[in-house]
């Protein structure tokens, strides 16, 4: 069992690498399923949720070679099961994209039911299920598995309206129908930036799919797909969060290896906020002297502002001048990290969706629990701002998705050291 020692109230200087994008690789990997050959994925992130979603693929035969710490190959020629490792898959939420990959090249997928919630409210598949049974699937819960099949193996395209824009729902079903017969159109589609790197890692292994970025996604079957190259791209969230760091602790960073554009979403409201953030090609220059100012925020599906960064968004507005409200928009609650947020100090009211975030001129150092990764990641913001030392506990939480953080904020000046500690069970499961 880790845990986290930050000395906070030190601002951050220096050059922060941002790593690929987890819920782009954690869906590409699965997607590799799909194809008959050597896919060579890069810029994959080190972090646990793609170490056990190549564990996934290598149990059911996949031959996965490392090229080097950002890079593997991955070769599904010889895949001898369509059943996922009970135990690895169900730790994994994106674990369900391997039942819409296997029914899309084998007919047929048996995966566990994927891992629970922490950060409060359900989180259904409805959606994905509707996705595979509108293409011709039977989907049924058998055993802990999601049992999907079809009869005569081969999908069948179809149009399918999603009822909610879901990110698992758009991918999968664009895995499921990337082979099927015939068309397929997905409407009231999710539009993140991994969806439209998922289509793109596809089409490179020879898919047909135009639209994915806008809400009508359209599929032309293909009789199958074979291996190439492909990178992934940069994480928007990991960058927004380092973005955050710096509104929330003051100071100057250069954020290096994003796209832009992904990033107008947060750096609107860090604008608003009175940070300065400057653009060049591939690099964001983040820099914040003065208060922070209060705004208001609601989270939507993309080009809206991401409710991966609601954690860290609200933490930093707990140290701006006013009153913020904040308001979640696409999950049912996400306010779980905020009885930690007061023990440093803070001033928050939750009422349902929204919180009312009275800024106070200064967090203080307390121990504090991660409780799922943005949640981890805003602890780790409020502590780099808090005058005095933080604890946190739970980081494995925040190591299933932010490559080396300890590393890159301790080369931006931050003082965070990982510390072991005896063993303590604690449960898994968001992503
Ligand atoms: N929803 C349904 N039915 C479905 C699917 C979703 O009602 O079948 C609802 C959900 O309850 C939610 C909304 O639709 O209210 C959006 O859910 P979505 O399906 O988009 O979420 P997801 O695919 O399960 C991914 C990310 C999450 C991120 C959301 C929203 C992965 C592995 N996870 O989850 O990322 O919050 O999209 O952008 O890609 C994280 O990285 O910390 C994380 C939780």
């Amino acid at each position: 069992m880790t845990k986290y020692i930050i000395r906070g109230g030190k601002p951050l200087f220096g050059e922060v690498e941002i790593s690929g994008a987890k819920n782009a690789a954690v869906a590409i990997i699965p997607a590799a399923l799909l194809v008959d050959g050597v896919c060579r994925i890069e810029n994959i992130p080190q972090i646990s949720d793609v170490t056990l979603c190549l564990k996934i693929l290598e149990q059911l035969g996949a031959n996965i070679r490392t090229i080097n710490r950002h890079a593997v190959e991955i070769d599904c020629t010889h895949i001898h099961s369509t059943r996922t490792n009970y135990d690895l898959s169900r730790k994994i939420r994106a674990s369900y994209y391997l039942i819409g990959s296997l029914l899309g090249r084998f007919g047929e997928a048996e995966v566990a039911m994927p891992g629970g919630c922490n950060f409060g409210g359900v989180r259904p598949i409805d959606q994905h299920v509707k996705g595979f049974t509108t293409l011709g699937a039977k989907v049924m819960v058998e055993g802990g598995f999601i049992h999907a099949f079809s009869e005569n193996r081969r999908l069948k395209g179809a149009n399918i309206y999603l009822d909610v824009v879901s990110v698992g729902a758009t991918m999968n079903i664009m895995m499921a129908a990337v082979m099927a017969e015939g068309n397929t159109v997905i409407e009231n589609a999710a539009k993140e930036p991994h969806i439209v790197d998922l289509a793109n890692f596809l089409n490179s292994m020879g898919a047909n799919i135009r639209g994915a970025g806008t809400d009508t996604i359209k599929i032309r079957g293909v009789d199958h797909l074979t291996g190439g190259t492909y990178a992934i791209i940069p994480d928007q969230i990991e960058a927004g969060t380092y973005m955050a760091a710096v509104a929330a602790a003051g100071g100057q960073v250069l954020v290096k290896n994003i796209i832009p554009k992904h990033m107008d979403c947060i750096t609107a409201k860090l604008v608003e906020m009175g940070v300065s953030v400057e653009e060049h090609e591939d690099t964001l220059l983040v820099r914040r002297t003065d208060p922070l100012q209060k705004t208001n925020i609601k989270t939507l599906p993309y080009p809206g502002f991401p409710t991966d960064m609601q954690p860290q968004i609200t933490t930093v507005l707990s140290l701006a001048q006013g009153t913020s409200l904040v308001t979640e928009g696409v999950w049912n609650s996400r306010y779980r990290y905020v009885d930690e947020l007061k023990r440093m100090g803070a001033s928050i009211q939750v009422d349902d969706k929204t919180a009312v975030v009275e800024g106070v001129d200064h967090l203080t150092g307390a121990p504090i629990q991660a409780y799922d990764l943005r949640a981890g990641a805003a602890m780790v913001i409020a502590a780099l701002a808090a005058r005095g030392e933080s604890e946190i506990t739970g980081v494995q939480y925040i190591e299933r998705g932010y490559e080396d953080i300890v590393e890159k904020l301790r080369s931006i000046g931050a003082d965070i050291r990982a510390v072991e500690e005896p063993d303590e069970t604690l449960e898994s499961g968001v992503g």
